[in-house]
């Protein structure tokens, strides 16, 4: 049985890893937990190892913050050594943050297969970080295990090759499925003293809409306006709880911090609407069937928005305004799409267990070739195509 490496670094990542360990040592597999330590608050991470049973990681790499290029390269220093040690036979990265990219690059220098969980997603706004972690950490990947139909789409007009691409289905909704009724348990709502269905819950943390100012008073402004109609629970992200408290937000929306995983879901549950520009937050109210409206232009995950209850509202405040009026008269209805079904971990079990080692790796003669580009990269500049 082959050697598996899995990473987690932040909170969208502990969710997205514990299905796909568990699927891989259900059928036998050598898993190694690896942390890069990018998220370590208790409620950024702790908690998430408790709610959701992943045990303590067997390595940790305790990166914590920087620039992008200090938590990329101290990401990547600290992996290169591990993974020489290790020597395993798979690398699983998970969704586009940095720890992903860099665990990316030195697995593709080393030897080792390489797998992505949630493959093939693309906002086409390089603007995001995440798109440039997305799309780079796809260049270098063995396995491509995509998510949705679209994601399949995105990487075929990229060029790569139809055995390296498997639509596996929505890992996250795995663990919301197994979940969910421990979430719906929780006494979050009492706790805050809110009646379910009468309350929205708000999540914002993208650099574009909390790093300017100028921005996060706009979206306020308009958070406001909506919470005359229709109380507000926040709970804050550290990287804009600085920013929210300078400030201040107005009347009717209550600052909480971050919510463990059983508390949110219970949240997203109960909520009326959800306010987000979270990529999982999309996901997940589409797979509870609860209206959500997108605080950004864009959305790697265009299914929410044509198989599910997600509306791109964009960042302007009087159409976020308009937009969440809308959606309180008139809900979206609930839909699902194929294949978030709770098995996409045994799917992709399936495909690492199945896929070869890196001595059987195809081993492509030429660069991918790009059917359709949105942004040339370097290889249309340099190279016929
Ligand atoms: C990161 C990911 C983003 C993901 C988000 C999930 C990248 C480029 N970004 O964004 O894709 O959606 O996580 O939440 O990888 N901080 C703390 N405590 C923590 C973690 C962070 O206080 O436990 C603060 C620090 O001031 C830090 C800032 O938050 O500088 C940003 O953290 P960082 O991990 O760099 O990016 P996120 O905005 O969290
Ligand atoms: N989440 C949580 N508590 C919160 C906000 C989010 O448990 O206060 C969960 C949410 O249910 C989802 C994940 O965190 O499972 C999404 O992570 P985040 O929004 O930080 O990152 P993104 O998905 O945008 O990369």
């Amino acid at each position: 049985m082959p050697r598996i490496v899995c990473v987690a670094g932040a909170r969208p990542n502990y969710m997205k890893i514990k299905p796909v360990m568990d699927a891989l040592e259900g059928r036998g597999a050598e898993v190694l937990l690896v942390h890069t330590g990018q998220h370590y608050d208790p409620a950024m991470n702790d908690v998430f190892f408790a709610d959701l049973g992943i045990r303590p990681p067997d390595r940790f790499l305790g990166v914590g913050s920087g620039t992008h290029a200090e938590q990329t390269g101290r990401v990547m220093t600290a992996f290169e050594p591990l993974l020489e040690e290790v020597s395993p036979d798979i690398v699983v990265v998970v969704g586009d943050i940095n720890s992903t990219l860099a665990c990316a690059l030195v697995t593709a220098k080393a030897g080792p297969l390489l797998a992505h969980v949630e493959a093939g997603l693309r906002s086409r706004d390089w603007s995001m970080p995440e798109e440039v972690n997305r799309v780079a950490t796809d260049r270098v990947a063995d396995h491509l295990l995509a998510p949705s139909p679209d994601a399949v789409d995105n990487l075929r007009a990229e060029g790569y090759r139809e055995d390296q691409i498997h639509l596996v289905g929505n890992v996250m909704i795995d663990t919301l499925l197994t979940n969910l009724a421990r979430a719906r348990a929780s006494d979050v709502l009492a706790r805050h003293g809110l009646t379910r269905g009468e309350f929205g819950l708000v999540t914002l943390h993208r650099p574009a809409n909390v790093d300017d100012p100028a921005v996060l008073t706009g979206l306020l402004k308009a958070l406001g306006e909506i919470a005359g109609r229709c109380p507000l629970l926040l709970p804050v992200h550290p990287r804009a709880a600085g920013r929210l408290a300078e400030i201040g937000v107005p009347g009717g929306i209550r600052l909480v911090p971050p919510a463990g995983y059983l508390d949110f879901i219970a949240l997203q549950d109960a909520a009326r609407v959800v306010l987000t520009d979270s990529g999982g937050v999309q996901e997940e109210t589409t797979a509870l069937g609860v209206p959500c409206v997108t605080l950004r232009d864009n959305t790697e995950r265009p299914i929410t928005v044509e198989q599910g209850t997600n509306v791109l509202a964009g960042r302007d405040p009087e159409r976020i305004v308009a937009t969440v009026n809308r959606v309180l008269d008139d809900p979206p209805a609930p839909r699902r799409p194929e294949l978030w079904d709770g098995r996409a971990s045994d799917r992709i079990a399936d495909v690492l267990l199945n896929g070869g080692t890196a001595s059987t790796r195809p081993r492509p003669t030429s660069l991918p070739r790009p059917k359709s580009a949105d942004r040339p990269g370097p290889e249309d500049r340099t190279l016929p195509i």
